[in-house]
């Protein structure tokens, strides 16, 4: 019971996750084809917790090579990162996207069932509620209208896996919708490395600060919020990580299907973050007002209650940190990790 299967282990969430793992005390073996992630990043989790990663550089659709993987590691249970996540490229390249996550997934599952392995915590997205029904959002609230292949594909997953189950009542599933991760590990070792201009709102904050990029775009100023601009639930996402190690604990009671949001349950605008984050850096940081981006919605966050009481898991860190820790990462690793 004590070895896990990260898919995407290399990557931003999956990094965090590996150190809460290991500093929990389990074992984890990665598998990721790097496709996102450098391998630096394992090395980091390395130094930072004192303990070993087995790291396989792999594609979790190379079928033979994932079975010679299960039947050389006893794995637990699996938490399945590994996937495709920008938005707006998921829209120009729909079946790159339903390929590599839907195609992907199933046979990651298909080599755990012919290995019995049959415990999995999936990374899904507050996206699946679509524009929500009602706020803040509890896991009630209807799933919604997707507008993107990336969001189908988690809504589709979701259900996929939630159908494994009804088949099988040995598969233990749990869903955790994430809401918006940001900030990074304290030691400034890891954190997020996008590839190419940032589409997500923190690395781009982030990069105009340090000065690789002139000026933030702010997507619309004319939404129902309390200053016009969007409202998400961010996420310090190594609060994210630990609700992996308290959704293990949940997989141990044979719990079937679970849903969670992960979410802190506080909605801050996109101007509240850029002023979280000038105050963490230390000056001003240039924006101009730019019209609304094509499927977004006005205001996402999350009721977190269930987590609480049914993992005992719940936010310790607040905006101010968000940002702190989001800039130590930046500054002390401009390039990310090409040095
Ligand atoms: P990421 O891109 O940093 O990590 C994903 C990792 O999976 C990368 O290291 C990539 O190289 C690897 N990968 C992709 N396809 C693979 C494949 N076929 N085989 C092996 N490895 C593969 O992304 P992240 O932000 O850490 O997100 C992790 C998961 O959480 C994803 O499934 C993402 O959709 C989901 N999620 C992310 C967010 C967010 O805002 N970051 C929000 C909700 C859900
Ligand atoms: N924004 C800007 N300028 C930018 C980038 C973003 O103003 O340059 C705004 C957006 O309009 C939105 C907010 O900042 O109001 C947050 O945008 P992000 O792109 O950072 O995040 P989203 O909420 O759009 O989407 C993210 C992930 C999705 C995930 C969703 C819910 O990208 O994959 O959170 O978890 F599904």
């Amino acid at each position: 019971m004590n070895k896990i299967l990260v898919t995407g282990g290399a990557g931003y969430i999956g990094s965090h996750t590996c150190v809460e793992l290991l500093n929990a005390g389990y074992e984890v073996v990665v598998v990721d084809n790097l496709y996102n992630s450098n391998k630096k990043a394992i090395d980091r989790v390395e130094e930072i917790t004192g303990k070993k990663i087995t790291f396989y550089e792999n594609d979790i659709r190379d079928r033979a090579k994932m079975d010679e993987i299960f039947d050389k590691e006893d794995i637990y249970a699996v938490i399945h990162f590994a996937g495709l996540k920008a938005v707006g490229e998921s829209v120009a390249k729909p079946l790159e996207y339903y390929e590599n996550n839907i195609s992907g997934t199933i046979s990651l599952c298909d080599c755990m069932r012919s290995h019995g392995v049959k415990n999995i915590i999936f990374s899904s997205s507050a996206t699946v509620y679509g524009d929500p029904a009602f706020i803040p959002i509890t896991e009630e609230c209807p799933k919604g209208i997707c507008t993107n292949p990336y969001g189908w594909s988690k809504w589709m997953l979701e259900q996929i896996l939630t159908d494994f189950n009804t088949a099988d009542p040995e598969w233990n599933v749990v869903l955790l919708r994430y809401f918006n991760p940001i900030g990074a590990h304290k030691s400034g070792l890891i954190g997020e490395d996008p590839k190419g201009i940032p589409n997500n709102l923190l690395p781009y904050i982030a990069q105009v600060a340090i000065g690789k990029l002139d000026c933030l775009g702010v997507f619309g100023n004319d939404y129902d919020t309390h200053d016009g601009t969007g409202v998400r639930d961010y996420i310090h996402v190594v609060d994210l990580a630990d609700g992996h190690v308290k959704a293990l604990k949940k997989i141990d009671e044979k719990c079937g299907v679970k849903v969670y949001n992960l979410g802190t349950g506080n909605g801050y605008s996109v101007m509240d973050v850029l002023h979280a984050f000038e105050k963490a850096c230390g000056h001003e940081i240039k924006y101009e007002i730019k019209p609304r981006r094509a499927g977004d919605i006005s205001t996402c966050y999350a009721d977190s209650k269930k987590a609480y009481e049914e993992l005992g898991w719940e936010a310790k860190y607040g905006i101010d940190e968000m940002c702190a820790d989001s800039w130590n990462w930046q500054s002390k690793n401009p390039n990310g990790y090409n040095e």
